[in-house]
């Protein structure tokens, strides 16, 4: 999947004014501060398209991504960020429950762990629920960089166990520092859109 072209398109607060022109698109979905904007800069090779930030809650809205003028990589919202008010919390999980239950042109997710740590409640929620809507995932563990070579085999087997998941399931590696893993989420995005 050589990408091309990866343009910036805009930002949606509502699933009201979302792209009408039937692209494909393929979502991020993680806990806030997870890498879903770095895992975008990554994969369409450009350092600052989608804004990252060291500080959790930075991407607020529906952010799409034009790539090679054929489909649409989709920046949600983190979940689970404690300092944002629970009126506004409520009013992000309502946004991406709507996107991801009733977006026609969504063709898949890709969920981001970190792999420092065990799966949170809500990562296990949120694959639960992608499952029962029959949505394709992605699993892909990230900041892969931060941890050795023993903990990385560690924490994988507690997250295929976590997510009960078969030998055969993938769960890609990644890291937005090393590169390690974006050869493989390229391939596995090519897989999803030619579904
Ligand atoms: P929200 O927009 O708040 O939901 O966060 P996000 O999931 O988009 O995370 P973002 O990409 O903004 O990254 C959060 C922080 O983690 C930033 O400081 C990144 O530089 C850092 N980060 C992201 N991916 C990696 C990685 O693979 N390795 C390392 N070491 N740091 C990473
Ligand atoms: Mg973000």
């Amino acid at each position: 999947l050589p990408i091309k072209k990866a343009e910036f398109v805009s930002c949606f607060v509502d699933m009201k004014s979302l792209p009408d022109n039937q692209l494909p698109e393929i979502a991020l979905v993680g806990r806030s501060n997870v890498g879903k904007s770095s895992l975008i800069n990554k994969i369409v090779n450009r350092k600052n398209l989608a804004k990252s930030s060291s500080t959790p809650g930075k991407t607020r809205t529906i952010n799409y991504y034009c790539i090679n003028d054929s489909w649409y990589m989709v920046d949600l919202p983190g979940y689970g960020f404690a300092k944002v008010s629970k009126t506004e919390k409520e009013k992000w999980g309502r946004m991406i429950e709507k996107y991801l239950s009733g977006r026609e042109p969504l063709r898949g997710v890709i969920q981001l762990l970190d792999i420092r740590h065990p799966p949170t409640q809500n990562d296990i929620l949120m694959k639960e629920w992608l499952n029962h809507y029959q949505m394709p995932i992605l699993l892909v563990a990230t900041k892969a960089d931060k941890v050795s070579r023993n903990e990385k085999q560690k924490n994988l087997a507690v997250i295929k166990k976590t997510f009960n998941l078969s030998p055969e399931q993938p769960l890609i590696t990644f890291s937005a520092v090393t590169g390690e893993g974006v050869e493989e989420v390229k391939a596995a995005i090519e897989e999803i859109l030619a579904e």
